[in-house]
């Protein structure tokens, strides 16, 4: 049975990054490794064999442990298309898309096992409440297509499993745009300061707060995107 586990770092950065394992073969993959240590100490005590380290963008905060998950397991960083499949074992798999708009090269692996819901690992692209700033190298007009497109990809039973905690702060953005949205102030009210402590929303749930989504209409996108930026 493939198995997950969430990773944080306590810092201004607010990283998330994620371990996939299954449990039957111990086989293991990492996904934007802020710090190596805690994989380290994670997958020695559990006996695990890593298998690669996944990164959705290039950007610092989500390659920074991978030199020394490469050195001290001799793993590789999977050098991954713009699209495909990677598969994990018999029934599941973690499908690759291109995600071009908070970095031109960003990419977001969806976990997908028949019968269960999927799993998007959404690097930088979209958060909770949010979505991935443009300042260092991306574009909005993109980010927007990209994400209209990944959200229709998606079945509302999604679970969503972004690359940062940023969502106290998005609330906050949310109902200072949206000021009559009682389920933003319902989230904002119940916030824990512990993400970790926090179940995964679902973007059915992201939907009902997140401002960016819930607009068609890429002017409104942009304009959303750049208050944000001065926020
Ligand atoms: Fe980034």
């Amino acid at each position: 049975m493939i198995r997950f586990e969430r990773f944080y770092a306590q810092n201004n950065l607010r990283n998330f990054s994620y371990l996939i394992f299954d449990d039957a073969t111990g086989n293991a993959w990492v996904i934007d490794p802020y710090e190596a240590a805690p994989f380290i100490k994670y997958i020695r005590k559990e006996g695990l064999s890593l298998k690669g380290i996944l990164n959705t963008h290039g950007h610092f905060d989500h390659v920074r442990g991978n030199d020394e998950l490469v050195r001290t397991f001799n793993a590789q960083v999977k050098d991954l298309g713009p699209a495909g499949n990677l598969l994990l074992d018999e029934t599941s798999s973690l499908e690759i898309i291109s995600t071009p708009g908070h970095t031109l090269d960003h990419k977001v692996f969806i976990w997908r096992c028949s019968g269960e819901a999927p799993v998007l690992y959404s690097g930088d692209t979209l958060f909770n409440a949010g979505v991935g700033n443009c300042k260092n190298g991306g574009n909005v007009d993109l980010l927007f297509d990209t994400t209209k497109t990944l959200t229709s990809l998606l079945p509302l039973d999604t679970v969503l499993q972004p690359g940062h905690d940023y969502l106290k702060r998005n609330l906050e953005f949310a109902l200072s745009v949206d000021p009559d949205n009682s389920v933003v102030k319902e989230r904002l009210r119940l916030v824990d300061e512990d993400p970790l402590k926090r179940p995964p929303l679902t973007l059915k749930e992201e939907m009902e707060i997140n401002p960016f989504l819930r607009t068609e209409d890429k002017n409104i996108f942009i304009k959303l995107r750049s208050l944000r930026d001065n926020w």
